[in-house]
């Protein structure tokens, strides 16, 4: 699938779009309805350098930035960065930016960032695994990478759903509680219904998958979200970084397993966290090239 195709796709309903009126305020309580948003705000230090990839409208970069963070929201489709800015302008937030970027050739420079965060991406590109690779490039030694990504587990409720949204030609899909909710929001309903039923490229992934992707670019396995552990008590403020207290394959896969109800109903995505090691060996196509400091509240550059 090439880079156009997704862009082109992505161009014609930005994800995950704002809902009409919205505001900081609205921003930050939708966002802090999410435990896992709350907790990787709890893990970031107050000044770190954060890169969110495939930020799409920017919601979570501009939840993160605040304090002495700088956040730069990278994405290869311009229509979701030039909403992602004009949010950041409409919101008074300066200490995020928006540049647009195919990830498999990042004009940034390696090593860069505290935090790397990518959710709901990896698994639409072509190679995940060499996706990954080039992602991991960009946490300096002893940063944090944070990876979310369709479970091959959690993902099959959706995928059972598709199957009779597509025998019906889309007139019927049942118990998606997301297109419920925003029944009252058309733009931000077809850009959920496009991304999780229409896409032309999905893959799924186990965890074990993803462990061997860490290793591969030398980054140590620290947890997943939701935990693989089984009954591990509740993640404390700021411990969202804290290795696991287990990493054992048979109650991985269970877990896994068990996330097929718990879920399954929103899609199916789990958070795989690791800590990068070093050294880093810079990729041919990003050397030297730094990013170009877009302003939140001007237009991204062109891509390269
Ligand atoms: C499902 S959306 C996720 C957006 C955001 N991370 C979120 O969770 O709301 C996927 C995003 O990944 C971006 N994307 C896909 N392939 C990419 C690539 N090769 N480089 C950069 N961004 C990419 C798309 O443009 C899109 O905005």
């Amino acid at each position: 699938m090439s880079d156009g195709t997704i862009r082109d796709f992505y161009s014609a309903a930005p994800f995950p779009g704002y809902p009409p009126r919205d505001s900081y305020a609205a921003l930050r309580a939708r966002a802090e309805r999410s435990t896992f948003a709350r907790l990787l705000d709890e893990a970031i230090a107050p000044d770190a350098t954060v890169l969110e990839v495939g930020c799409g409208t920017g919601q979570m970069s501009l939840f993160l930035a605040h304090g002495d963070r700088l956040v730069v929201g990278a994405d290869l489709t311009r229509a979701s960065l030039l909403l992602a800015a004009d949010a950041a302008r409409r919101f008074g937030i300066g200490r995020a930016r928006f540049v647009e970027m195919d990830l498999r050739a990042p004009a940034l420079r390696p090593g860069a960032f505290d935090v790397v965060y990518c959710s709901g991406v990896l698994h639409h590109t072509p190679d995940p695994a060499a996706s990954f690779r080039a992602i991991a490039r960009l946490a300096r030694p002893g940063g944090v990478l944070v990876v979310g990504l369709y479970n091959a587990y959690a993902r099959i409720p959706h995928r059972v759903r598709r199957a009779v949204a597509r025998l019906t030609g889309f007139r019927w899909i049942p118990l998606d509680p997301v297109l419920r909710d925003r029944a009252g929001e058309p733009a931000r309903r077809l850009a959920w219904l496009r991304d999780q039923y229409r896409h032309p490229e999905e893959h799924r992934h186990t965890l074990a998958e993803v462990q061997r992707w860490f290793r591969a670019s030398g980054v140590a396995y620290l947890r997943t979200y939701p935990s693989t552990v089984i009954a591990e008590p509740p993640l404390e403020r700021g411990s969202l970084f804290a290795p696991a207290a287990d990493d054992w394959g048979f109650e991985n896969v269970l877990q896994q397993v068990g996330w097929s109800w718990t879920l399954g109903r929103e899609g199916g995505l789990f958070v795989v966290i690791g800590r990068a090691g070093e050294p880093h060996v810079p990729a041919t196509a990003s050397t030297g090239r730094t990013v170009c400091h877009a302003s939140a509240s001007s237009p991204p550059s062109p891509p390269p």
